[in-house]
């Protein structure tokens, strides 16, 4: 396979650039052109921004698996399509081929049929990293299937919350994962779930860890019998369904700065061209490389590229089960060691964290296959590029600084490695197609260089989010209604002297903790659910590893008297409620909290006080009662 829109230098850069901004119709058809489609497309681009509504590619039709995976079969069937590493360095890989997955993909998107499963049917994945997670995926797609995986590190009540919103009628799940040197329990966590989910029909059970799981009778079966029962059928050739361009692929949930998290939904067409288009130019991907991606396939980096992006392009892809730290901190250098890795795709937290464990794990690894490292999902500080540049990237591998968000189904701004130069700390310019810009409070455009301002997308590209599922009108009010006629990111950045982007962080009540989103909102909700809680307030601090840490100030007014206790149960709430990655780091237990005269918490007060900027609180003149503040700056943790 060739990418002949890969662009190859920066005057190529420049002028697919011009071309995507003057003809963008013209521009994404002539990329288009380079898939396979059942029915072409009648018109490239409707939309407007005020409901919003966009469409890319309406009247066409395909399906994103004939593009991922039948496409290949002729010229790359044998070759890998996925690298599987397990959790354990004991226990050995495996490699699936295009045909192979191919193969599997089919067979199981029969089992989904054979288990009531339909087009526009809503199914909730929650799964280990193992290749039957992408499997799983890809068989949804297949037949139509809208799939809503769920990371495997949200609690009973998350997934609960997210199948009823979808109205999932089937869950994919395993007895249980492997993360380093724990065993998690994902089947009997689902049980805890589905105690408020009744319109869930049906749950297949992979087999992974062989922790005892109860199986519900007419509820539950095994992957393994139901992949047996469609051998004994013959394995019946599961011809993929034929979607519309706009049909939906999948919702993927993500936190906002208000109430629930909310279904970002994608469809299939312009997802799955920018997807592609973005993993060919940004990772400069040549046929037969290894690339490596250790996100998570529950959160978007995983659905773009590990999945889609990659396979759509006749990639090899590893998918590793594991953590970066187990055995020991030199697990993903031993694994680029053993694929012979040539492009390396992972997240600032974790490149701080190993760096942290100094130089001993690195030193004897042969890194010398590598020619591209990425990062995505926070800012990279200037000491953790560097380190990874000289001690991952010997000098010799260009470093992409990739932003986007779940929202943008793929990413938007980032330099093209060794093509467009990088910058540490930031993530450059724009992909062709991308057309972004600064504002001030106000709306106001902020032209020229050399200024900082909220970061806004003032066109579509095609994989802009399309709706929230179920309610259209969140989507609207939280990226369209801000900035009226512009999509608002929630981040801010500042542009340099040459135009480069640097992005400084979510300008919402969103934090970023290792990477991950999690609103102030939901984790407040959570903490005030533990019966002691009066009220508490949530803000993000700066952590050397995590990026952001969680602070809670609460207060507390349980018959407990033991703080020590206390912050363990109200810990134990959070863990329940969302999941083990939104425990608060720091909890303050409080008397009162910095209100306004009209009751709203002064969270920039808050915030200042938990980055131990004690001095300069800023007006404090509208404050109900300023002891509360001197109170809470006395017990600063
Ligand atoms: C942040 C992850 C700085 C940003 C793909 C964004 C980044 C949020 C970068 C989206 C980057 C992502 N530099 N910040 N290269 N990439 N972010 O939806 O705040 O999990 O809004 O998508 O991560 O997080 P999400």
């Amino acid at each position: 396979m060739s990418y002949p829109y890969q662009i190859k230098s920066s005057e190529e850069y420049r002028s697919a650039y011009e071309a995507s901004v003057s003809d963008p119709e013209g521009f994404w058809a002539g990329i288009a052109a380079h898939f396979s489609w059942r029915r072409k497309w009648d018109k490239v681009l409707e939309w407007n921004f005020s409901d919003p509504d966009v469409k890319w590619f309406t009247g066409g039709q395909l399906n994103i698996t004939e593009n991922c995976l039948d496409r290949h079969l002729a010229e790359r069937g044998d070759q890998p399509a996925i690298i599987w590493e397990p959790n354990d360095p004991g226990e050995d890989y495996r490699i699936l081929t295009y045909k192979e997955l191919h193969f599997k993909v089919c067979q199981f998107a029969q089992v989904l049929k054979n288990n009531g499963a339909k087009k526009g049917d809503r199914v909730c994945i929650y799964m280990p990293m193992v290749p039957e997670l992408a499997i799983a995926v890809l068989a949804c797609a297949r037949i139509g299937v809208i799939h809503s995986v769920v990371f495997g590190g949200f609690s009973a009540q998350s997934i609960a919350d997210r199948i009823q919103d979808a109205g999932c009628t089937l869950v994919i799940t395993a007895d249980g994962a492997f993360r380093g040197n724990k065993d998690i329990p994902l089947k009997s966590v689902i049980d805890d779930a589905l105690v408020q989910c009744p319109t869930i029909r049906r749950v297949i059970v992979l087999t992974r860890t062989r922790v005892p799981v109860s199986m519900i009778k007419g509820r539950d079966t095994w992957w393994e019998d139901e992949i047996r029962k469609v051998e004994t059928q013959g394995n019946p050739a599961c011809p993929a369904e034929v979607m519309d361009a706009e049909d939906m692929l999948f919702i993927l949930y993500t936190s906002g700065s208000t109430g629930k998290p909310k279904g970002v939904v994608h469809t299939c067409a312009g997802y799955m061209v920018f997807a592609n288009y973005s993993f060919v130019n940004v990772f400069q991907y040549q046929p037969g490389d290894v690339y490596f991606c250790t996100a998570d396939i529950g959160w978007i980096t995983g659905h773009s590229y590990i999945v889609y992006g990659p396979l759509s392009a006749g990639a090899t892809t590893l998918l590793f089960e594991g953590i970066p730290t187990f055995p020991d901190a030199g697990r993903f250098w031993d694994i680029v060691d053993k694929f012979k890795v040539n492009i390396l795709y992972t997240a600032p937290t974790a490149i701080r964290s190993l760096m942290g464990f100094g130089l001993d794990f690195v030193k004897n690894k042969d890194l010398s296959s590598l020619k591209v490292l990425g990062t995505v999902g926070e800012p990279i500080n200037e000491e953790a590029w560097h380190w990874y540049h000289e001690q991952i990237g010997k000098g010799r591998c260009p470093i992409v600084d990739t932003w986007w968000q779940t929202e943008t189904g793929g990413i938007l701004i980032s330099n093209l490695a060794g093509v467009t130069p990088g910058k540490p700390a930031h993530a450059t310019l724009p992909l062709p197609g991308v057309q972004p810009l600064l504002v001030d409070e106000k709306g106001e455009e902020l032209h020229g260089n050399n200024v900082s301002g909220n970061l806004c997308i003032k066109f579509p590209w095609p994989s802009i989010i399309r709706t929230t599922y179920g309610d259209h009108d969140r989507c609207r009010t939280t990226y369209f209604a801000t900035y009226p006629g512009l999509y608002f990111t929630g981040d801010g950045a500042l542009r340099d002297e040459q135009g480069n982007y640097r992005i400084t962080g979510r300008v919402d009540d969103v934090l970023n903790v290792s990477g991950h989103r999690i609103g102030t909102a939901e984790v407040e909700n959570a903490i005030n659910m533990h019966t002691g809680v009066v009220e508490s307030a949530v803000v993000g601090y700066p952590h050397d590893i995590k990026g952001q840490g969680i602070y809670a100030y609460v207060i507390f007014n349980g018959n407990k008297t033991d703080e020590a206790s206390i912050r363990k149960d109200i810990t134990q709430t959070v863990a329940r409620i969302i999941g083990p990655i939104a425990k608060p780091d720091k909890i303050q237990l409080v008397s009162g909290l910095p209100k306004t005269r009209s009751g709203k918490i002064m969270r920039r007060i808050l915030r200042k006080i938990a980055e131990g900027e004690l001095q300069n609180l800023g007006d404090t003149s509208t404050l109900l009662d300023p002891a509360v503040v001197e109170e809470i700056k006395g017990g600063k943790l």
